[in-house]
């Protein structure tokens, strides 16, 4: 048998069947730091780094939640054909052969207040002042908001499906809502969605069989980025993680993208700025590496 470099060697993801070319990855990156310079287009492709899988920055898919300045963004509510506005950036990015799934997200209590005041939660647990910033109190998602929320993953998803895009990527780490429902420490919810870790994963549950229902998961992958744990005293543990893990497989999972951490605790950010300032090689990956912004 002939020999394959192990970042050469494919994967194929066992529920959609869909083949990742090589063992490269590009991570989701918020568009909000994308370095896109529309009059230097062909300079910002993401598809020529050679990626196998090539996930977005997170979508906030509620308007007036937004995870940052510049997001992308897919509401619902929106008066644009989200079809038409998504299908040239899905097709810039599949054009070397990759995978390619956008990352749904709603940020919950985790946004600068200067960008929203009034953030939803899981439960009103504000989060206190970190990463230089401060974040509104939030108010409890109502039933009906949950619901609200189910139908506008499902419904961004089948956007995205139909752009052309291979699956999506769930944000469900680094704190974001879906990580809200899941941490005892933010969850304080006395319903069927708080308490026990079933009720507290009932929420992600939810929104992974909502999508699946409408787009079946041997053609359509459903991936999600989850905490390994929170590295914060009482959020969500590695041993609690494990089973939500197994329960999303089991409820048509594909794949995961392990990460950890939460803005009060931003263990995947390592001493970025520190970084950004020592390393030579920084300037250069400016002008070389560039992502797509929508
Ligand atoms: C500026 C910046 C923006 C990021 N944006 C996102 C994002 O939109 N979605 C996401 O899941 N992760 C985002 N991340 C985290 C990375 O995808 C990744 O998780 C991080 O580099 C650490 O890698 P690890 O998760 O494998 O430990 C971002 C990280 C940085 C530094």
């Amino acid at each position: 048998m002939a020999h394959i470099a192990p970042l050469a060697q494919p994967i194929t993801l066992k529920l959609s069947g869909k083949v990742i070319k090589n063992r490269l990855y590009r991570t989701p990156l918020s568009e909000y730091a994308s370095s896109y310079d529309e009059d230097n287009v062909e300079n910002c492709e993401l598809a020529d780094g050679g990626a196998g899988l090539i996930c977005t920055g997170n979508i906030p898919i509620h308007r007036d939640n937004l995870e940052n300045y510049n997001n992308a963004v897919l509401d619902i509510n929106n008066p644009w054909d989200p079809v038409e506005a998504f299908r040239p950036a899905v097709k810039a990015a599949k054009s070397r052969g990759a995978l390619f799934l956008p990352q749904l997200q709603f940020p919950g209590r985790q946004v600068p207040e200067f960008l929203n005041v009034n953030p939803k939660s899981s439960s009103s647990e504000q989060l206190p002042p970190c990463l230089n910033k401060t974040y509104g109190k939030p108010s409890p998602l109502t039933k009906a908001e949950i619901e609200d929320l189910k139908r506008r993953y499902v419904w961004a998803a089948e956007v995205l499906a139909k752009a052309g895009a291979d699956g999506i990527i769930l944000h469900a780490s680094h704190g974001y809502i879906m990580q809200q429902f899941l941490s005892p420490l933010i969850n304080k919810r006395t319903d069927e969605y708080g308490g026990s870790l079933e009720n507290r994963a009932r929420f992600i549950l939810e929104v992974v069989n909502a999508i699946k229902e409408k787009l079946p998961s041997d053609r359509f992958v459903i991936a999600a980025k989850l905490n390994c744990q929170d590295f914060i005293e009482g959020g969500t543990s590695f041993a609690e993680q494990c089973v939500v893990i197994k329960w999303l497989e089991d409820a048509g999972v594909d794949f995961f993208d392990i990460s950890g951490g939460t803005y009060a605790s931003p263990a995947w950010r390592g001493n970025i700025m520190k970084e950004l300032a020592e390393r030579p090689s920084q300037k250069e990956r400016g002008r070389c590496v560039r992502s797509t912004s929508f």
